[in-house]
């Protein structure tokens, strides 16, 4: 809680680049493709995501280590948008980008996360997690009220929403996206290089952006899923049954029914 009042008086500076997420909807490439557009694949490669895009409401690096950083600073955070200083966001005009990926897939993925995470240390079934996640009772949620309060903002110019399922259509249009949103006009050769360090395969065997570092910390239980774990569309076909599927579809149509898009649940 004390954080959170700390979060509301935080001064961002002009130039900051924020990643707003509700967690598992493809947080961790998108800041990586941003970064690259930014300092460039070999920079990437020089320290860990990390301490090269800090996670904002994170015990590590720590918000007063956030407010030192000097240079353009990159922020991630998870916090829903109504949470964090909007005015002084506003103010500056800070660049926000928000990343949204279909919910049953987000489920899933989410799922398979508080059971790698020891801090969670979930032991549940899939199912004890899908009433859960319908019900809010997971971190940052619920998800709709998440995608709501962004959405909401999704005329102002200083807000670029996308989405997981687009990024996987189209790596290379994507990241044309996001380089004209951050001013900078990339090569052919320069998007195709972040297309390339950034698939899901080069990602997963890279210890920069792949969280391996957390099994020697005890964070993580490598028994259980990666977390770079399958980064595919439509996974949640693995784990739905049809009941589960109809009543997540309601689910949906109820609570997003101010969210103008209809997500995309396979590629
Ligand atoms: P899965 O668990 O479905 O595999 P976040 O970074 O917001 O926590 O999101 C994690 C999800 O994004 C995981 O989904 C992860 O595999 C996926 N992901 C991470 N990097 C990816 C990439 N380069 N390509 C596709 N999916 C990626």
């Amino acid at each position: 809680m004390k954080n959170l009042d700390r979060i509301r008086d935080f001064t961002f500076k002009e130039d900051d680049v924020v990643v707003v997420s509700f967690p598992k909807t493809g947080t961790t490439w998108l800041q990586e493709i941003i970064y690259c557009i930014l300092h460039g694949v070999d920079e990437s490669l020089s320290q860990s995501l990390e301490d090269r895009f800090p996670y904002l409401e994170f015990i590590y690096p720590g918000l007063d280590s956030i407010q030192r950083m000097e240079g353009q600073r990159l922020i991630k955070t998870h916090l829903p948008y109504s949470l964090l200083p909007q005015e002084d966001i506003l103010k500056k005009n800070v660049k926000i980008f928000y990343i949204m990926r279909n919910p049953k897939d987000v489920a899933v993925s989410y799922y398979h996360f508080v059971r790698m995470m020891t801090i969670s240390n979930y032991s549940g079934s899939f199912d004890n997690f899908f009433e859960d996640f319908m019900s809010d009772k997971v971190p940052f949620g619920p998800i709709w009220k998440h995608y709501q309060e962004m959405w909401d903002h999704k005329n102002d110019q200083n807000i670029l929403i996308l989405f997981y399922e687009d990024l996987q259509k189209d790596i290379n249009g994507s990241i044309r996206k996001i380089a004209g949103f951050l001013n900078r006009n990339l090569t052919e050769k320069e998007i195709g290089e972040i297309a390339n360090h950034c698939s899901f395969d080069n990602m997963s065997q890279n210890p920069n952006v792949n969280y391996q570092h957390w099994d020697a910390l005890g964070i993580r239980k490598s028994s259980e899923a990666k977390f770079m774990r399958k980064g595919q569309v439509g996974d949640w076909k693995n784990y739905f049954n049809a009941e589960m599927s109809h009543s997540m579809d309601l689910w949906i149509e109820n609570n997003f029914r101010d969210i103008s898009v209809s997500f995309a649940y396979e590629n």
